[in-house]
């Protein structure tokens, strides 16, 4: 994964590196670095820790003429100093930082072991500045040259801001992560997503995979295939990249409180209640209905809300299946002659999303990108694309993005049946959210009984199964705490082993046919001496119930379910003391397969 920013020309290259990173470090955030140009002279301070250590390492300076900065989730090597990055080359003619991996890195170390390189880190990304130097050195010391023989050596995905000693230019090169230019007043930039940039400038390039070239201040030189392209301009809304925590603690609890806002924005970006249309590409509903199987394709918890869009599809007659992208890019089974995909992403850059992409567009299938960001490289390979306007999503822990997906999904069912009742039905699922924040308090003294557990379940049937797996991923994602989902039936047949005395379990119930049998489950569990906890809505409650939600549609019920789910691992974080919004060992965005 990996975040990376870089710049050349007149700015406050530390503050933009600095301040970039923080922004970036949803990509990870185990080390981090920074190299600098100052009066002829390229300066690195690296450390085994997150951005704002970094910060606190990195002396002040100004007139530096260029910079780049990197911030890590470890692929190759511990998260250590030496493995962080910037990495440079054997005679630091080259310092770069690489988001990406580099497939042959071992093949490629052996050839340059043998041709007398030596190496400090246990990165793959130490070789591709090795591998800059050999080259340049043999052909003539033509830098750009050199890159393009280095990109024709490796193998696997790349994105790389590259500083070389005695040259006044910055080069980058990219095959599939992520990199983004901008173009400045007297300074251009780069950057793995448009944030770090956003107040600096609005232009913006956006990369195709193989493209490479070099910055310089007041100029772009942008080139693949071993021809120069022209740099084709975008903008972007610094309104659409809101960073600031207004007032909350944690962007976790912001991001679940947005949650009615963003369902509100869905549907005036989707419905116009004027004339009770949808707003969908129309080219792309039909596409749908003439396709003959629906096959989604997510990971975590996107993956979670396609099992909604599942349901949906079958409530319209149209067999639906989804899989994990990164099983299904091993495997793409698909048994259709009309498939279409849905591929759902919050981030639009997960690796193995991508991977499946890859193989579907191969096929010339039609493919619809649900993602929550536009210039995403999923939306921009994809068929149709729609946007599920959940605005920026900073926790790593994917909230608003999720009940964004699954009403972007409920209003497509709408669209495609030719009926407005999703809407109301999504102003229903408003009304019971904001039930739940009003009454969040219920759900953290429920967290003070849970948080010190070692174990948890959650069992649902039906769709409150679905709301289960979501409600487990969120609680182990952010507490530690080891966290299982299964349906009602399912437990007896092996799972309930697992029970012990005071083993939380959360039953979760969203409708009318499950719920008896749900809690009769729930029963079997109290009486191995579980410490039980029902989440009903209204009309489905009994006494002693932990939590009860409104009644609303039975197709969303089961998302107040997972609302409930949300400020509960918030809560048990929280108490645990833990870094709720960058928990350990993940990254906002995974673009690593
Ligand atoms: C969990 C979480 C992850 C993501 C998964 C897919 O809170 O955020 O499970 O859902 O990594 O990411 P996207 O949706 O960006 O493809």
């Amino acid at each position: 994964m990996c975040g990376i920013v870089g710049g050349i020309g007149k700015a406050d290259f530390r503050n933009f590196v600095i301040s970039g990173l923080k922004k970036l470090d949803y990509r990870g955030y185990d080390s981090a670095g920074i190299a600098y140009l100052l009066d002829g002279e390229i300066t690195v301070v690296k450390t085994a820790g997150t951005v704002e250590m970094l910060d606190e390492k990195v002396s002040a300076f100004q007139g530096a003429s260029m910079a780049i900065g990197h911030t890590r989730w470890a692929t190759h090597g511990d998260p250590s100093e030496v493995n962080a990055h910037p990495q440079w080359s054997e005679h630091k003619l080259v310092y770069l930082v690489h988001n990406g991996v580099i497939e042959n890195f071992r093949a490629l170390k052996t050839r340059l072991k043998a041709r007398g390189y030596r190496f400090l880190s246990k990165t793959d990304t130490e070789i591709i500045a090795d591998l800059l130097e050999f080259h340049f050195e043999s052909n003539g010391r033509i830098f750009l040259k050199a890159l393009e023989e280095t990109m024709d050596d490796l193998e696997g995905s790349y994105a790389l801001a590259i500083m070389v000693s005695g040259d006044e230019r910055l080069y980058f090169a990219k095959k599939g992560s992520p990199l983004l230019l901008g173009s400045g007043d007297g300074a251009a930039f780069l950057a793995s997503d448009c944030v770090p940039m956003m107040g600096i400038t609005k232009r913006f390039v956006d990369l195709n995979d193989g493209d490479y070239g070099y910055l310089e201040p007041e100029r772009i030189a942008l080139f693949n295939s071993g021809r120069q392209i022209r740099p084709v301009f975008s903008e972007r809304k610094i309104e659409d990249f809101d960073y600031d925590l207004r007032g909350y603690p944690h962007f976790m609890l912001k991001e679940i409180e947005e949650e009615p806002q963003v369902l509100s924005r869905l549907v005036d970006n989707y419905f116009d209640p004027e004339t009770g249309d949808y707003l969908f590409d129309k080219s792309m509903l039909r596409a749908i209905r003439e396709a003959d199987e629906i096959i989604f394709l997510a990971c975590g918890t996107s993956h979670y809300a396609s099992l909604f869009g599942v349901s949906f599809m079958e409530f319209m007659g149209k067999p639906a299946r989804s899989y994990v992208a990164s099983e299904w890019a091993y495997h793409p089974v698909c048994l259709s002659k009309r498939p279409l995909y849905i591929l759902i992403s919050q981030s639009g850059e997960t690796a193995d999303l991508i991977a499946c992409q890859k193989i579907i567009n191969s096929e010339g299938r039609p493919n619809l990108a649900v993602v929550n960001v536009k210039d995403s490289s999923l939306a921009r390979r994809a068929t149709y694309f729609c946007l599920v306007y959940a605005g920026l999503e900073v926790a790593v822990a994917a909230t608003k993005s999720y009940i964004a997906q699954v009403g972007l999904l409920a209003l497509l069912l709408g669209a495609l049946t030719g009926s407005s009742s999703p809407v109301r039905h999504i102003e229903g699922l408003i009304g019971g959210i904001n039930d739940i924040i009003a009454r969040k308090g219920e759900i953290e003294n429920l967290a003070e009984k849970v948080y010190q557990s070692r174990d948890a379940f959650f069992v649902g049937r039906g769709d409150s199964f679905k709301a289960a797996l979501e409600c487990s991923l969120k609680l182990k994602e952010i507490s530690y705490i080891h966290a299982e989902a299964y349906p009602g039936g399912e437990i007896k047949h092996g799972p309930i082993a697992l029970i012990e005395e005071n083993t939380p379990v959360v039953g979760l119930i969203s409708d009318g046919a499950t719920a008896l049998p749900l809690r009769n489950n729930i029963e079997e569990l109290s009486s191995r001496k579980a410490a039980t906890y029902i989440v009903a809505p209204a009309s489905l409650s009994a006494k002693g119930d932990a939590f009860v939600t409104k009644d609303i549609k039975p197709y969303l019920q089961s998302l107040l379910n997972v609302v409930f789910g949300q400020y509960l691992a918030y809560y048990v974080s929280l108490k645990k003391g833990l870094p709720i919004d960058k928990p350990r060992n993940l990254a906002k965005s995974v673009t690593v397969e």
